[in-house]
């Protein structure tokens, strides 16, 4: 699978983008080369590395019309050792198979997905980031090719990983809590819908929301379900508050939440973190009235490229605001930063299977 590549430029615009006074964007950066495997045939094959370049593709491809397309989004972190180990990418796998499932899509056997993604890292390695807290951000996805205009299943696809040397997704990083305006204007999906599954397509239909949020001074709309009584959640992140008790409350994974495996994580977490960690539907109301009198003392998001990130302030329709606690990153959740950052950097022991070396020469 490995092909030669010129040593010497990749290691000069390298050298350039990563340097290691700057911080990093989210998501800008790529490394030198792509995973490319194709489904012709009723089957998937032709795995290959190739240098990242532009793909040919037709027209009247079905991705390009009607969205059939679907994505991961996962990550590797190196030790000190010096190793890059990705981590719970099996989880990304399952899911990346569930979401290709509700898109008519074929799915790609989990260990083929995991092999490939190592060997990306492996040829790239070279592209690891050197700055504090930045981690190498893996993208898998998938997208139907046959030019066919007729809404139909795609019998030809294409599978590709591409590569992002990424720092914190929002700006400001992960010190600095985000804004998020809760809004009954915008929906991100609906019961029957896709919002449970990672399809591109859920994603075009955020956006008129995101410019909505940043033109109203927050990151994100805090997304309610479709009857606007309860929390969904964030645009790409699940939603977390803690009580004044000290419990850490999460939406309910109903079909129109994106089951994280950050959120996930976190809760398989509770016994280690001593804390209680509880599913549920949150009316909103209810929600809103309890950060006024206190009850809940911080929130933020939960996911692969978020990590936990504290929310500080909602912004409501109406202009009013709410802060949470004193606006600051709450204790709790920098306590469950810390402890999951350090599992996936290996300052603390992670357990069993949730990370994977990436060996060399794969
Ligand atoms: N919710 C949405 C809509 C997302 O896009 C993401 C990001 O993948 C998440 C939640 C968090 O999921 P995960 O922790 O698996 O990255
Ligand atoms: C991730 O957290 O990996 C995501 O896929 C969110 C994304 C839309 C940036």
């Amino acid at each position: 699978m490995k092909i030669a590549y010129n040593l010497k430029s990749s290691n000069e615009r390298r050298n350039n983008q990563l340097k290691p006074e700057k911080t990093l964007p989210f998501g800008q950066l790529r490394t030198d080369h792509m995973f490319l495997m194709d489904y012709n045939d009723g089957e998937w094959g032709n795995a290959r590395i190739v240098p990242y370049s532009n793909f040919s593709i037709s027209p009247g491809a079905t991705v390009l019309h009607y969205a059939q397309s679907i994505f991961e989004g996962a990550k590797a972190f190196m030790h000190e050792d010096g190793e890059i180990y990705t981590f719970r990418l099996d989880k990304n796998a399952k899911r990346l198979n569930k979401s290709a499932g509700v898109l008519c899509m074929p799915e790609i056997p989990e260990d083929i997905q995991i092999k490939a993604v190592h060997a990306l890292i492996d040829t790239d390695r070279l592209w690891f980031p050197v700055q504090q807290g930045a981690s190498l951000y893996i993208r898998p996805f998938v997208f139907g090719t046959q030019d066919s205009l007729g809404v139909f299943p795609s019998s030809f696809y294409t599978f590709a990983v591409v590569l992002s040397p990424s720092g914190p997704y929002y700006p400001q990083g992960f010190t600095s809590p985000i804004k998020l305006l809760i809004t009954k204007k915008f929906h991100r999906a609906v019961p029957g819908g896709t919002g449970h599954v990672k399809a591109s397509g859920n994603y075009a239909a955020s956006l008129q929301a995101g410019e909505y949020a940043y033109k109203n001074g927050a990151n994100q709309v805090l997304y309610l379900d479709h009857t606007n009584t309860y929390i969904d959640e964030a645009g790409s992140m699940n939603h977390f508050h803690i009580t004044r008790n000290d419990n850490v409350v999460i939406p309910e994974f109903t079909d129109t939440v994106l089951r994280s495996i950050t959120s996930e994580s976190v809760i398989e977490l509770q016994k280690r973190l001593q804390l209680d960690i509880v599913q549920k539907r949150i009316k909103v109301d209810d929600f809103i009235s309890e950060i006024k009198n206190g009850g809940i003392k911080e929130a933020g998001g939960f996911g692969t490229a978020a990590v936990v990130s504290a929310v500080g302030e909602y912004l409501l329709e109406d202009g009013g605001k709410l802060t949470v606690g004193n606006g600051e990153v709450g204790e709790i959740t920098k306590y469950i930063y810390d402890l999951y950052t350090g599992i996936q950097t290996g300052k603390y022991e992670a357990p069993e299977g949730w990370l994977q070396k990436v060996e060399r020469n794969i």
